[in-house]
Order: C-alpha cells, then sequence, then structure tokens
C-alpha cells in the first residue's frame, strides 16, 4: 500500500507540484489579490527565507503590517531591509523565536499578545527536516517540535488575539508529502524503530492537517487553512533534499509561485468565502487523502492526537492556555 502511494504521490507531483503544474493552474486564478491591506497585521514564521519570505515581500507590497517571526537576527535584518527596500512598507518588524523551543514559543506568544492590540492573520510557515533524531531543551524531537508543537502552541496562545481581531485567518504551510502518512498517535517522539527524518517530516505535515481541521470546529469565528505550496526551490529543498533538488532543477517552482497560494488564503476575499479547515493547492481546494489510500483517522485517533498535544503543552508552560481552551479539546465535536 505504501509503494502504491508513493508512485500516485509523485506522478501527481510531476503533473501538479512543479513550476508546470503552477503555471497551468495559474490560467484560471481571478484578480483576487487586487486588495489594500493597510492596517492589517500579518505574522509569518520562517519569514527570512524561501516561501516565507516571498510571502512577507508580497504582504509588503499590499501595505499589511508584517511580523517576521525568525531564530536568526542577522538572517532577518538582512531580509526585513530588502522588503522594506522594495515594497516601500517600513511596517515590517522583526522578533527572535526558535520555534523548535517550544517553552520559548509561548513566551514569545504570550508577550505578542499583551504588546499589539491584534493580529489579523497568522501564517505558519517555518519548517525543518532534520534527518538525525535531536531534542530540544524540553526533550521534544526537533521535526515534530519545529513542525508540530511550534506551530499548536503558537497559534492556540494566540487565538484569543486573532478571535478579537477583524476577519482573522491561520494559514499554516504543509506538503505534499503528507498524502503519503495516516495520522500515527503511539509515538509522537519517533523513539521507536530506525528514525527516517523524510517520514517524520512527512508525518508533521500530516499532523497540521489534522490540527487546522480540529481548529476549525473549535473555533468558528477564525478561517483557518492548511496548504501544499508545490515543490519550490528553496534552500530547504537544496539542503535538506539535495537528490530530489538536482533531479527536479529547473522544474521547481520559484518562490513567489510557491507563496502564491499562502498569499491568496492570506489577503483574498474569494478565500474567506471557502468552508474554514480545508487543505489548498494552487488556489483551490483539495483532497487531503490520496484515493484509495487508506490514510483517514478514526475519531478516537485525532482526539487522542489533540490531547496529547495539550498535555505537552501544559507540561511546558506554567498552563498557558486559558483553563477554557485547554477543556475545549476534550469535547470537540468530532
Ligand atoms: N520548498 C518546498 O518544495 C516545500 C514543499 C512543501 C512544503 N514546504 C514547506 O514550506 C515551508 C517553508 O520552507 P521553504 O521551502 O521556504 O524553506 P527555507 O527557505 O529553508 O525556509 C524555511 C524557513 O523556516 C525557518 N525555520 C526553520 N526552523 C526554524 C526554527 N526552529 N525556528 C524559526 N525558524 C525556523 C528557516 O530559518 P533559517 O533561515 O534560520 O534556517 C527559514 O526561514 C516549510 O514549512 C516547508 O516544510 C516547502
Amino acid at each position: 500500500m505504501s509503494l502504491y502511494r508513493n508512485a500516485i504521490w509523485f506522478l501527481n507531483g510531476i503533473h501538479h507540484y512543479t513550476r508546470k503544474g503552477y503555471e497551468a493552474a495559474a490560467k484560471d486564478f481571478d484578480k483576487d489579490l487586487d486588495v489594500s491591506v493597510v492596517g492589517r497585521s500579518f505574522m509569518i514564521t520562517g519569514a527570512n527565507s524561501g516561501i516565507g519570505r516571498a510571502t512577507a515581500m508580497a504582504i509588503a507590497k499590499k501595505g499589511g503590517t508584517v511580523h517576521m517571526v525568525c531564530r536568526n537576527k542577522d538572517k532577518a535584518e538582512e531580509a526585513r531591509a530588502d522588503i522594506v527596500n522594495v515594497s516601500g512598507n517600513t511596517e515590517v518588524y522583526v522578533h527572535i523565536v526558535d520555534m523548535s523551543e517550544t517553552r520559548k514559543v509561548w513566551e514569545f506568544a504570550e508577550a505578542f499578545k499583551k504588546q499589539y492590540p491584534s493580529l489579523n492573520v497568522l501564517i505558519n510557515n517555518a519548517g525543518c527536516m532534520v534527518h538525525k533524531r535531536e531534542v530540544n531543551a524540553e526533550r521534544l524531537e526537533k521535526n515534530f517540535a519545529t513542525n508540530t508543537m511550534g506551530v499548536y502552541v503558537l497559534t492556540q496562545t494566540l487565538i484569543p488575539l486573532l478571535q478579537k481581531s477583524r476577519d482573522p485567518r491561520v494559514i499554516t504551510v504543509s506538503s505534499g508529502g503528507m498524502l503519503v502518512q495516516k495520522l500515527r498517535v503511539n509515538d509522537l517522539q519517533s523513539e521507536t524503530g530506525c528514525f527516517d527524518g523524510v517520514m517524520v517530516y512527512a508525518q508533521n505535515k500530516r499532523q497540521q492537517v489534522v490540527l487546522t481541521q480540529q481548529w476549525a470546529k473549535a473555533y468558528p469565528v477564525i478561517h483557518f487553512s492548511v496548504m501544499h505550496p508545490g515543490w519550490v526551490d528553496t534552500p530547504a529543498v537544496s539542503t535538506s533534499m539535495p537528490q530530489f533538488h538536482q533531479m527536479m532543477g529547473d522544474r521547481l517552482r520559484s518562490v513567489e509561485q510557491g507563496a502564491d497560494t499562502i498569499v491568496w488564503l492570506a489577503l483574498s476575499r474569494a478565500a474567506a468565502r471557502t468552508r474554514s479547515g480545508q487543505f489548498f493547492q494552487d488556489r483551490k481546494h483539495v483532497p487531503a487523502h490520496l484515493p484509495l489510500a487508506w490514510t483517514h483517522s478514526s475519531s478516537e485517533e485525532i482526539q487522542s492526537f489533540m490531547t496529547q498535544l495539550e498535555t505537552l503543552a501544559r507540561s511546558f508552560k506554567n498552563v498557558g492556555l486559558h483553563p477554557d481552551q485547554g477543556r475545549k479539546w476534550f469535547h470537540i465535536n468530532m
């Protein structure tokens, strides 16, 4: 079955995830991005590089206030200077946070909530594929800590701020690689068996899809979406998947093409009219499962996953979530 899944996924990718796939899809795009977002604020994690940087640039050009959440000060300041210079928008701010450090993510989000009166859009873009098993200060496996726990804690902590902001949205940058994975709930820290960074990454990306679906049910005021940017020529691909990068060469998308659907989900009125909680590719919602791939999860598995995240989050902070929010997870109607 997994061979079938992988073969279907790769063929699908060659048709749709490449530069040509984007160009074919873009023929049907409407002029949904002819908007000004002056006065709206956007937080983008991993905004100093690749898809996140292209997203920050596009939003700054439309007049939005941009909060860049990055781990490296020098890289972040260099990217900020370029974005301000090209866009002419000075409302671009840098926040230094390592998204793999769970407690630090929570502390940052709590401080942000106190400092800023509103946040209209959160874009969970930062991601990693670490091939060797490493752990963070809380002893969480690094891929999981960055791609899942960081996203969970940041989003969950900022939800009260988003809820009181106008037209709030949360967009999470997942990957088509998640299509080959079924949610696994028994080994979130990848402690058993042989460690395979590619599969752990793909599992985290599936977890992001499940999280988005659950958030959409729990918080109807906010529009949640999760998306695949396509196969994009970025440092993440060239360093974490060098063979794939070399094999795909010019067929990889540009960073602007990879960012397009994120920008559309963040800015357009058309995106806000779509149902919350869906998976997107090239401005369209697409199935989050391959046909006959047996990757659907039971409500018990999803509940177990959500409960484990909530338990982990509570153990790493002085219980950062409002007690009602915590309780809510246990009563999500699945
Ligand atoms: N490129 C693709 O083909 C592709 C396909 C599917 C999904 N994606 C997803 O797209 C997103 C963006 O990746 P990209 O391809 O644009 O790669 P990229 O250019 O390497 O950007 C990744 C960004 O995430 C940041 N980041 C990683 N770990 C972090 C941490 N612990 N704390 C804070 N920031 C961290 C990186 O910071 P540094 O610069 O400091 O490393 C960088 O800014 C990721 O979620 C990735 O999984 C990409």
